[in-house]
């Protein structure tokens, strides 16, 4: 079983978003798939309530605790792909996830503000030596600012911007809002759109990516930094109380 996480502080990046858009998107590639809600404030829930297909199941779980051993429950019955929405913030639930997942996927818009929330996030993944991949998100169409963005973003990571940026980027429209609304995916909403294209398009790159990283070991530069180690031994203190924080 691949476990995808979307997380990042940043509140309204588009994690609830992708991971509907994407679920489909793999469901439709042939995969089954199950949703987990680990933020209480409910966007997945809420959109399964307005879904009339019963082909997915959304599955609340607010404390990290319960994350791993239902992740190997899942895998053990069989399900090929778990994809995980977190609260904005850093929760224990969220370094849980993070610290099970098989790829951190680190939504941000092409804002300074985005993209220095990215910086927690992005320190948990390498603490526990996960793979991880930002998406731009609520992009213009083109323009310098993409470029600056995705620029800005490698630096951070210290990395090559063809590994740490997954593709394509997902411009802003109107569907992602219009599909969340009625209950569906944007490839369900708007199954010839632009907007269902970049999601079937950024399904296909991350597929590509958790083959690499499934064959691939940890990366040498993914090495605990001081500050990484620090994130790290909060974690293993915050599993014990397994309180949801956020
Ligand atoms: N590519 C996009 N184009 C247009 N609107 C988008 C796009 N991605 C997300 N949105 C919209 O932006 C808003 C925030 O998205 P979403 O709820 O997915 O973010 P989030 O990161 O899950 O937020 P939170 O941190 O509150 O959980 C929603 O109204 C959503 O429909
Ligand atoms: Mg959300």
């Amino acid at each position: 079983m691949h476990t995808i996480v979307l997380a990042t502080q940043k509140g309204g990046s588009g994690k609830s978003t992708l991971v509907v858009g994407l679920a489909l998107a793999a469901k439709q590639a042939g995969f089954t798939v199950r949703l987990i809600e680990t933020d209480l404030q409910g966007t997945l829930s809420n959109w399964r309530r307005r879904r009339t297909a019963d082909d997915l199941v959304v599955e609340p779980i607010y404390h990290a605790i319960d994350i791993e051993p239902r992740l190997k429950m899942l895998a053990d019955s069989g399900l090929q792909l778990a994809i995980i929405d977190t609260a904005a913030g850093l929760s224990a639930a969220t370094t849980a996830a993070i610290r099970h997942c098989d790829l951190c996927l680190i939504p941000a818009r092409p804002s300074v503000a985005d993209i220095e929330a990215t910086a927690s996030t992005l320190s948990v993944a390498r603490a526990w030596k996960r793979p991880y991949s930002f998406v731009l998100n609520q992009t213009p169409i083109r323009g310098q600012r993409i470029d600056n963005a995705a620029n800005t973003l490698a630096e951070e990571a210290a990395h090559d911007l063809t590994e740490v940026l997954a593709r394509p980027l997902i411009v802003m429209r109107n569907d992602h809002q219009d599909s969340l609304a009625a209950g569906l995916a944007v490839s369900e909403f708007a199954p010839n759109s632009k907007s269902a294209d970049e999601v079937r398009g950024l399904w296909q790159w991350i597929e590509t990516r958790l083959e690499l990283a499934a064959t691939t070991n940890v990366r040498s530069d993914q090495v605990v930094t001081a500050t990484d180690g620090m994130l790290h031994a909060a974690e293993l203190s915050s599993d014990k109380t397994t309180i949801l924080a956020s």
